[in-house]
């Protein structure tokens, strides 16, 4: 699967089958995550077979089923725009997810923070988590905003690279598909902005930037 595909294919995902990652595909995200935390400055820690901090005690209720493993996005409290990077490096891992088959979910608020198996330092912090494993379904395509509701470079002046960009960045999840974002164009590189000031949108902002450079491959800061 090629990462445009990754991208066209990959929906939310809530109910998962009862089934543990593999082992070999643990090794891959272990070794991906490693990679991310390298070159982001991050802690993001893979966390597998444990679901006390999903809302449900079974994980059986509610909207996520079966959901045992995730990926912790810890990082420096003092990160400038640690939020940004950690929706930039989640996103790197969810597409890979994908590419292995499996499903992902971000997740900012419904889980039980206290609850977390992940590690985290005095001066970090945990941002929020993304539910992997291997859904039950692909989950389902959702509506999303026209371009010109998202950027401001007019569809017939668009540069191929860009328009590829803004596809990827219209399949971006973002929290409750609120799509609050604006790209604009500067000759090769492309900027997005958060249209809303709050902490979800700075994550949606990273997820945006990761999915944009993915498709373009052109910068997008
Ligand atoms: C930062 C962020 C936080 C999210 N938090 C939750 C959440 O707490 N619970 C949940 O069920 N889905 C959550 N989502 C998933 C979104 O609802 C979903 O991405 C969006 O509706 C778009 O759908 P799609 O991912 O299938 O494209 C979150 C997504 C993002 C990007």
């Amino acid at each position: 699967m090629t990462v445009t595909e990754a991208i066209v294919s990959r929906h939310s995902v809530r109910k998962y089958l009862d089934k543990p990652i593999a082992e070999a595909e643990r090794e891959q995200l272990d070794a991906l995550t490693a990679a991310c935390n390298a070159e982001g400055d991050l802690h993001i820690q893979m966390i597998y077979d444990d679901s006390e901090c999903f809302p449900s005690l079974l994980a059986h209720y509610g909207m996520f089923r079966n959901a045992k493993n995730y990926i912790a996005l810890v990082g420096k409290s003092s990160m400038p725009d640690l939020r940004g990077v950690c929706g930039y490096y989640g996103q790197r891992l969810v597409l890979a997810a994908q590419r292995m088959g499996l499903n992902t979910c971000w997740i900012g608020g419904s889980y039980k923070k206290k609850k977390t198996g992940a590690e985290i330092g005095p001066d970090e912090e945990l941002v929020c988590i993304i539910a992997i494993g291997y859904g039950e379904t692909q989950g389902s395509p959702r509506r999303s905003k026209p371009f010109e509701k998202l950027c401001n470079v007019p569809e017939n002046e668009m540069p191929k690279w860009f328009r590829h960009g803004m596809m990827a960045a219209q399949l971006a999840p973002t929290a409750m598909n609120q799509q609050k974002f604006m790209i604009t164009m500067s000759g090769d590189t492309a900027t997005v902005t958060a249209t809303k000031k709050n902490a979800m949108a700075e994550i949606d902002r990273g997820i945006v930037r990761c999915q944009f450079e993915a498709a373009s491959g052109h910068t997008c800061l």
